[in-house]
Protein backbone atom coordinates (compact mmCIF):
# COMPACT_ATOMS: atom_id res chain seq x y z
CA UNK A 1 0.00 0.00 0.00
CA UNK A 2 1.14 3.17 -0.84
CA UNK A 3 2.65 5.55 2.14
CA UNK A 4 0.11 7.70 4.01
CA UNK A 5 -0.04 11.39 3.85
CA UNK A 6 -3.72 12.75 5.80
CA UNK A 7 -5.54 14.81 2.96
CA UNK A 8 -5.03 18.80 3.88
CA UNK A 9 -8.03 19.76 4.09
CA UNK A 10 -9.22 17.47 7.15
CA UNK A 11 -10.28 19.66 9.68
CA UNK A 12 -12.54 21.53 7.09
CA UNK A 13 -14.68 17.92 6.94
CA UNK A 14 -16.06 17.60 10.44
CA UNK A 15 -17.13 19.88 13.01
CA UNK A 16 -15.89 19.28 16.60
CA UNK A 17 -17.69 19.80 20.13
CA UNK A 18 -16.17 20.36 23.77
CA UNK A 19 -16.00 17.49 25.84
CA UNK A 20 -18.30 19.05 28.95
CA UNK A 21 -16.00 21.54 30.39
CA UNK A 22 -12.75 20.55 29.52
CA UNK A 23 -10.19 21.95 27.11
CA UNK A 24 -10.68 18.98 24.62
CA UNK A 25 -13.12 18.79 21.52
CA UNK A 26 -13.93 16.22 19.84
CA UNK A 27 -14.95 15.57 16.44
CA UNK A 28 -18.68 14.39 16.26
CA UNK A 29 -18.21 11.21 14.99
CA UNK A 30 -15.28 8.74 16.50
CA UNK A 31 -14.41 5.24 14.99
CA UNK A 32 -14.75 2.59 17.83
CA UNK A 33 -12.10 -0.71 17.07
CA UNK A 34 -14.59 -3.07 19.22
CA UNK A 35 -15.00 -5.07 15.84
CA UNK A 36 -13.29 -5.15 12.26
CA UNK A 37 -9.80 -4.60 13.86
CA UNK A 38 -8.99 -8.21 15.21
CA UNK A 39 -7.16 -10.82 13.76
CA UNK A 40 -10.43 -12.04 11.64
CA UNK A 41 -10.63 -9.50 9.65
CA UNK A 42 -8.98 -7.88 6.47
CA UNK A 43 -5.66 -5.69 7.97
CA UNK A 44 -5.49 -3.84 5.03
CA UNK A 45 -9.44 -2.96 5.79
CA UNK A 46 -8.46 -1.45 9.05
CA UNK A 47 -6.06 0.35 7.48
CA UNK A 48 -8.33 1.88 5.15
CA UNK A 49 -10.96 2.55 7.75
CA UNK A 50 -8.08 4.46 10.06
CA UNK A 51 -6.96 6.71 6.97
CA UNK A 52 -10.44 7.49 5.62
CA UNK A 53 -11.63 8.46 9.32
CA UNK A 54 -8.42 10.77 9.51
CA UNK A 55 -9.06 12.15 5.89
CA UNK A 56 -12.18 13.45 7.49
CA UNK A 57 -10.79 15.06 10.72
CA UNK A 58 -11.97 12.04 12.70
CA UNK A 59 -9.46 12.37 15.14
CA UNK A 60 -10.33 10.50 18.16
CA UNK A 61 -10.41 6.45 17.84
CA UNK A 62 -11.27 4.01 20.94
CA UNK A 63 -10.13 0.75 21.86
CA UNK A 64 -9.88 -0.99 24.86
CA UNK A 65 -7.66 -4.47 26.16
CA UNK A 66 -10.20 -6.90 24.60
CA UNK A 67 -10.69 -5.66 21.32
CA UNK A 68 -10.35 -8.34 18.68
CA UNK A 69 -10.87 -11.14 18.18
CA UNK A 70 -8.53 -12.61 20.03
CA UNK A 71 -8.07 -9.94 22.65
CA UNK A 72 -5.82 -7.49 22.30
CA UNK A 73 -5.11 -8.01 18.84
CA UNK A 74 -6.95 -4.57 17.79
CA UNK A 75 -4.42 -2.72 20.25
CA UNK A 76 -1.89 -5.31 18.17
CA UNK A 77 -3.10 -4.01 14.91
CA UNK A 78 -3.96 -0.70 15.59
CA UNK A 79 -0.37 -0.28 16.74
CA UNK A 80 1.48 -1.30 13.94
CA UNK A 81 -1.05 0.46 11.51
CA UNK A 82 -0.59 3.46 13.73
CA UNK A 83 3.58 2.97 13.28
CA UNK A 84 3.38 3.41 9.56
CA UNK A 85 0.84 5.58 9.13
CA UNK A 86 -0.18 7.79 11.88
CA UNK A 87 3.59 8.29 13.88
CA UNK A 88 3.86 11.86 12.55
CA UNK A 89 0.15 12.66 13.91
CA UNK A 90 0.59 11.72 17.14
CA UNK A 91 0.11 15.30 18.16
CA UNK A 92 -3.01 15.68 16.08
CA UNK A 93 -4.97 12.14 17.23
CA UNK A 94 -7.04 11.64 20.55
CA UNK A 95 -5.91 7.27 21.36
CA UNK A 96 -8.11 5.94 24.08
CA UNK A 97 -8.23 2.23 25.78
CA UNK A 98 -10.36 0.98 28.60
CA UNK A 99 -9.62 -1.54 31.15
CA UNK A 100 -12.81 -3.55 33.37
CA UNK A 101 -13.65 -6.69 31.31
CA UNK A 102 -11.96 -9.67 31.64
CA UNK A 103 -8.88 -9.90 29.92
CA UNK A 104 -6.48 -12.75 31.06
CA UNK A 105 -7.31 -15.59 33.47
CA UNK A 106 -7.19 -15.67 37.20
CA UNK A 107 -8.15 -12.88 39.93
CA UNK A 108 -6.31 -9.94 38.86
CA UNK A 109 -7.63 -9.80 34.87
CA UNK A 110 -10.68 -8.10 35.58
CA UNK A 111 -13.36 -5.51 37.18
CA UNK A 112 -11.65 -2.77 38.81
CA UNK A 113 -8.88 -3.34 41.23
CA UNK A 114 -5.88 -1.09 40.97
CA UNK A 115 -3.76 -4.08 40.02
CA UNK A 116 -5.56 -4.80 37.18
CA UNK A 117 -5.99 -1.21 35.62
CA UNK A 118 -2.42 -0.25 36.19
CA UNK A 119 -1.32 -3.82 34.61
CA UNK A 120 -3.37 -3.44 31.85
CA UNK A 121 -3.07 0.00 30.46
CA UNK A 122 0.95 -1.35 30.63
CA UNK A 123 0.66 -4.62 28.27
CA UNK A 124 -2.02 -1.81 26.35
CA UNK A 125 0.80 0.72 25.54
CA UNK A 126 3.26 -1.98 24.85
CA UNK A 127 0.72 -3.74 22.17
CA UNK A 128 -0.14 -0.22 20.63
CA UNK A 129 3.98 1.29 20.74
CA UNK A 130 2.56 4.24 22.62
CA UNK A 131 3.87 6.38 25.55
CA UNK A 132 0.47 7.30 26.72
CA UNK A 133 -2.76 7.25 25.84
CA UNK A 134 -5.28 10.56 25.74
CA UNK A 135 -8.08 8.90 27.60
CA UNK A 136 -7.90 5.73 29.91
CA UNK A 137 -11.70 4.64 30.93
CA UNK A 138 -12.64 2.34 33.68
CA UNK A 139 -14.65 0.34 31.26
CA UNK A 140 -17.67 -0.65 33.48
CA UNK A 141 -18.74 -0.50 37.69
CA UNK A 142 -17.05 -3.26 40.06
CA UNK A 143 -19.37 -3.66 42.23
CA UNK A 144 -16.97 -5.57 44.87
CA UNK A 145 -14.02 -2.65 44.21
CA UNK A 146 -14.18 0.27 46.50
CA UNK A 147 -14.62 3.19 44.18
CA UNK A 148 -11.68 5.05 45.65
CA UNK A 149 -9.10 2.24 44.69
CA UNK A 150 -10.63 2.20 41.28
CA UNK A 151 -10.54 5.98 41.46
CA UNK A 152 -7.06 6.04 42.61
CA UNK A 153 -5.54 3.58 40.11
CA UNK A 154 -6.70 6.42 37.55
CA UNK A 155 -5.50 9.53 39.23
CA UNK A 156 -2.28 7.12 39.88
CA UNK A 157 -1.78 6.55 35.71
CA UNK A 158 -2.48 10.42 35.37
CA UNK A 159 0.43 11.14 37.54
CA UNK A 160 2.42 8.32 35.53
CA UNK A 161 1.98 10.15 32.34
CA UNK A 162 0.15 7.44 31.08
CA UNK A 163 -2.75 8.56 30.71
CA UNK A 164 -3.35 12.46 30.09
CA UNK A 165 -7.27 12.27 30.72
CA UNK A 166 -9.39 9.75 32.26
CA UNK A 167 -13.27 8.56 31.96
CA UNK A 168 -15.44 5.59 33.23
CA UNK A 169 -18.03 3.80 31.00
CA UNK A 170 -21.31 1.88 31.61
CA UNK A 171 -21.50 3.81 35.09
CA UNK A 172 -25.30 4.70 36.24
CA UNK A 173 -25.95 7.98 37.42
CA UNK A 174 -24.85 7.95 40.96
CA UNK A 175 -21.94 6.05 40.47
CA UNK A 176 -21.05 8.58 38.05
CA UNK A 177 -21.58 11.48 40.79
CA UNK A 178 -19.40 9.38 43.28
CA UNK A 179 -16.34 8.81 41.14
CA UNK A 180 -16.69 12.29 39.90
CA UNK A 181 -16.73 13.43 43.74
CA UNK A 182 -13.72 11.18 44.30
CA UNK A 183 -11.89 12.48 41.35
CA UNK A 184 -12.18 16.01 41.50
CA UNK A 185 -10.60 15.87 45.66
CA UNK A 186 -7.56 13.92 44.28
CA UNK A 187 -7.52 16.40 41.46
CA UNK A 188 -7.59 14.24 38.22
CA UNK A 189 -8.98 14.70 34.89
CA UNK A 190 -12.14 13.51 35.04
CA UNK A 191 -13.56 14.17 31.70
CA UNK A 192 -16.09 11.78 29.71
CA UNK A 193 -18.58 9.19 30.13
CA UNK A 194 -19.01 6.40 27.70
CA UNK A 195 -22.57 5.03 27.72
CA UNK A 196 -24.59 3.04 25.47
CA UNK A 197 -27.19 5.59 23.63
CA UNK A 198 -29.14 4.97 20.99
CA UNK A 199 -32.64 5.21 19.68
CA UNK A 200 -34.16 1.61 20.89
CA UNK A 201 -32.03 1.76 24.06
CA UNK A 202 -32.35 5.56 26.03
CA UNK A 203 -31.44 4.72 29.78
CA UNK A 204 -29.09 7.40 29.56
CA UNK A 205 -32.01 10.15 29.61
CA UNK A 206 -33.67 8.94 32.51
CA UNK A 207 -30.49 10.85 34.47
CA UNK A 208 -27.05 10.27 33.66
CA UNK A 209 -26.92 13.19 30.57
CA UNK A 210 -28.32 15.70 33.66
CA UNK A 211 -25.60 14.10 35.73
CA UNK A 212 -22.95 14.85 33.27
CA UNK A 213 -24.07 18.31 32.46
CA UNK A 214 -24.02 19.11 36.48
CA UNK A 215 -20.55 17.72 36.77
CA UNK A 216 -19.28 19.37 33.42
CA UNK A 217 -18.16 15.72 31.96
CA UNK A 218 -19.05 15.15 28.27
CA UNK A 219 -20.17 12.32 26.53
CA UNK A 220 -19.20 9.67 24.04
CA UNK A 221 -21.99 7.02 23.12
CA UNK A 222 -21.24 3.96 22.06
CA UNK A 223 -23.49 1.55 19.62
CA UNK A 224 -25.29 4.67 18.09
CA UNK A 225 -26.84 2.14 15.63
CA UNK A 226 -27.66 -0.77 17.97
CA UNK A 227 -25.07 -2.69 16.36
CA UNK A 228 -26.55 -2.09 12.50
CA UNK A 229 -30.30 -3.06 13.38
CA UNK A 230 -30.42 0.70 13.08
CA UNK A 231 -29.73 0.90 9.69
CA UNK A 232 -31.45 -0.96 6.70
CA UNK A 233 -29.07 -3.48 6.09
CA UNK A 234 -31.54 -6.39 8.38
CA UNK A 235 -34.70 -5.69 6.16
CA UNK A 236 -34.65 -8.47 4.09
CA UNK A 237 -33.11 -11.07 5.90
CA UNK A 238 -29.25 -11.45 7.54
CA UNK A 239 -26.57 -10.41 5.07
CA UNK A 240 -23.94 -12.76 5.49
CA UNK A 241 -21.40 -10.08 5.88
CA UNK A 242 -23.22 -8.48 8.43
CA UNK A 243 -22.70 -8.29 12.34
CA UNK A 244 -25.53 -10.46 12.97
CA UNK A 245 -24.35 -13.45 10.82
CA UNK A 246 -20.99 -13.81 12.97
CA UNK A 247 -21.80 -16.80 15.05
CA UNK A 248 -21.04 -16.56 18.55
CA UNK A 249 -20.53 -12.82 17.82
CA UNK A 250 -21.90 -9.79 20.25
CA UNK A 251 -25.07 -9.19 18.08
CA UNK A 252 -27.73 -11.90 19.00
CA UNK A 253 -30.02 -12.05 15.56
CA UNK A 254 -32.45 -12.89 18.22
CA UNK A 255 -32.68 -9.21 18.87
CA UNK A 256 -33.73 -8.91 15.25
CA UNK A 257 -37.88 -9.50 15.99
CA UNK A 258 -40.46 -8.58 13.73
CA UNK A 259 -41.63 -5.97 15.83
CA UNK A 260 -38.09 -4.80 15.58
CA UNK A 261 -37.84 -4.41 11.88
CA UNK A 262 -41.09 -3.13 11.67
CA UNK A 263 -40.14 0.31 13.13
CA UNK A 264 -36.68 -0.03 11.91
CA UNK A 265 -38.76 -0.40 8.52
CA UNK A 266 -41.10 3.18 9.42
CA UNK A 267 -37.92 4.81 10.50
CA UNK A 268 -36.09 3.97 7.76
CA UNK A 269 -39.23 5.73 5.59
CA UNK A 270 -38.64 8.41 7.32
CA UNK A 271 -34.65 8.92 6.83
CA UNK A 272 -35.64 8.39 2.92
CA UNK A 273 -37.97 11.27 3.36
CA UNK A 274 -35.32 13.33 4.86
CA UNK A 275 -32.68 12.02 1.76
CA UNK A 276 -30.42 10.39 4.49
CA UNK A 277 -29.98 6.99 5.17
CA UNK A 278 -31.27 5.56 8.55
CA UNK A 279 -27.99 5.31 9.91
CA UNK A 280 -27.27 9.03 9.34
CA UNK A 281 -30.69 10.17 10.62
CA UNK A 282 -30.01 7.67 13.91
CA UNK A 283 -26.77 9.21 14.32
CA UNK A 284 -28.18 13.04 13.88
CA UNK A 285 -30.87 12.03 16.34
CA UNK A 286 -28.07 11.37 19.07
CA UNK A 287 -26.32 14.42 18.08
CA UNK A 288 -29.62 16.60 18.73
CA UNK A 289 -28.54 16.75 22.09
CA UNK A 290 -25.61 19.09 23.14
CA UNK A 291 -25.13 16.86 26.24
CA UNK A 292 -23.63 14.11 23.41
CA UNK A 293 -20.22 15.40 22.62
CA UNK A 294 -19.33 12.64 19.96
CA UNK A 295 -20.77 9.71 18.36
CA UNK A 296 -19.04 6.21 18.95
CA UNK A 297 -19.34 4.38 15.09
CA UNK A 298 -18.05 0.89 14.53
CA UNK A 299 -18.08 0.19 10.59
CA UNK A 300 -16.73 -2.72 9.15
CA UNK A 301 -16.51 -0.41 5.16
CA UNK A 302 -15.20 2.81 4.18
CA UNK A 303 -18.65 3.45 2.67
CA UNK A 304 -20.28 2.55 6.15
CA UNK A 305 -18.01 5.40 7.14
CA UNK A 306 -18.19 7.70 4.53
CA UNK A 307 -22.06 7.36 4.83
CA UNK A 308 -22.52 8.32 8.12
CA UNK A 309 -19.69 11.43 8.06
CA UNK A 310 -21.92 12.24 5.01
CA UNK A 311 -25.23 12.21 6.86
CA UNK A 312 -23.29 15.49 9.16
CA UNK A 313 -24.65 17.41 6.79
CA UNK A 314 -28.26 17.52 8.21
CA UNK A 315 -28.81 17.14 11.96
CA UNK A 316 -31.60 19.29 11.93
CA UNK A 317 -35.18 17.81 13.25
CA UNK A 318 -38.57 19.57 13.00
CA UNK A 319 -40.78 18.99 15.72
CA UNK A 320 -42.92 16.89 13.72
CA UNK A 321 -40.19 14.74 12.64
CA UNK A 322 -39.15 14.14 16.74
CA UNK A 323 -42.81 13.31 17.55
CA UNK A 324 -43.05 10.71 14.86
CA UNK A 325 -39.99 9.01 16.03
CA UNK A 326 -41.31 9.34 19.21
CA UNK A 327 -44.32 7.24 18.28
CA UNK A 328 -42.82 4.56 15.73
CA UNK A 329 -40.10 4.06 18.88
CA UNK A 330 -43.26 4.04 21.64
CA UNK A 331 -44.73 0.96 19.39
CA UNK A 332 -44.17 -1.96 21.36
N1 LIG B 1 -17.72 1.10 26.52
C1 LIG B 1 -18.28 -0.03 26.16
O1 LIG B 1 -18.65 -0.87 26.99
C2 LIG B 1 -18.48 -0.29 24.70
C3 LIG B 1 -19.29 -1.36 24.27
C4 LIG B 1 -19.49 -1.53 22.90
C5 LIG B 1 -18.89 -0.66 22.00
N2 LIG B 1 -18.08 0.35 22.45
C6 LIG B 1 -17.40 1.27 21.52
O2 LIG B 1 -18.34 1.80 20.59
C7 LIG B 1 -17.91 1.53 19.26
C8 LIG B 1 -19.10 1.38 18.37
O3 LIG B 1 -19.93 0.31 18.81
P1 LIG B 1 -20.70 -0.57 17.78
O4 LIG B 1 -19.73 -1.14 16.81
O5 LIG B 1 -21.64 -1.46 18.49
O6 LIG B 1 -21.53 0.63 17.03
P2 LIG B 1 -22.66 0.72 15.96
O7 LIG B 1 -22.22 1.90 15.15
O8 LIG B 1 -23.98 0.74 16.63
O9 LIG B 1 -22.59 -0.61 15.08
C9 LIG B 1 -21.58 -0.79 14.14
C10 LIG B 1 -22.07 -1.63 13.00
O10 LIG B 1 -23.14 -0.97 12.34
C11 LIG B 1 -23.06 -1.17 10.96
N3 LIG B 1 -22.95 0.15 10.29
C12 LIG B 1 -22.26 1.25 10.69
N4 LIG B 1 -22.48 2.26 9.85
C13 LIG B 1 -23.31 1.79 8.87
C14 LIG B 1 -23.88 2.36 7.72
N5 LIG B 1 -23.67 3.64 7.40
N6 LIG B 1 -24.68 1.58 6.95
C15 LIG B 1 -24.92 0.29 7.26
N7 LIG B 1 -24.39 -0.31 8.35
C16 LIG B 1 -23.60 0.44 9.15
C17 LIG B 1 -21.87 -2.06 10.70
O11 LIG B 1 -22.37 -3.39 10.72
P3 LIG B 1 -21.79 -4.62 9.86
O12 LIG B 1 -20.61 -5.07 10.63
O13 LIG B 1 -22.94 -5.58 9.90
O14 LIG B 1 -21.46 -4.11 8.50
C18 LIG B 1 -21.01 -1.81 11.90
O15 LIG B 1 -20.13 -2.84 12.19
C19 LIG B 1 -17.04 0.28 19.42
O16 LIG B 1 -16.16 0.10 18.33
C20 LIG B 1 -16.32 0.59 20.68
O17 LIG B 1 -15.27 1.52 20.45
C21 LIG B 1 -17.90 0.54 23.77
Amino acid sequence: MEPYTAAEDRYEQIQYRRCGKSGIKLPLLSLGLWHNFGNTTSFENSRQLLRTAFDNGITHFDLANNYGPPYGSAEINFGKIFKEDFLSYRDELLISTKAGWDMWPGPYGNFGSRKYLIASLDQSLQRMGLDYVDIFYHHRPDPATPLEETMGALDQIVRQGKALYVGVSQYSAGQTAKAAEILRNLGTPFIIHQPRYNMFDRWVEDGLLNTLEQEGLGSIVFSPLEQGILTSKYLDGIPKDSRAAIEGGYLDQNKITPQVLKQVKDLNHMAENRNQTLAQMAIAWLLKDHRVTSVLVGVSKVSQLKDNIEGLQNLQFSKDEITRIESILKKE
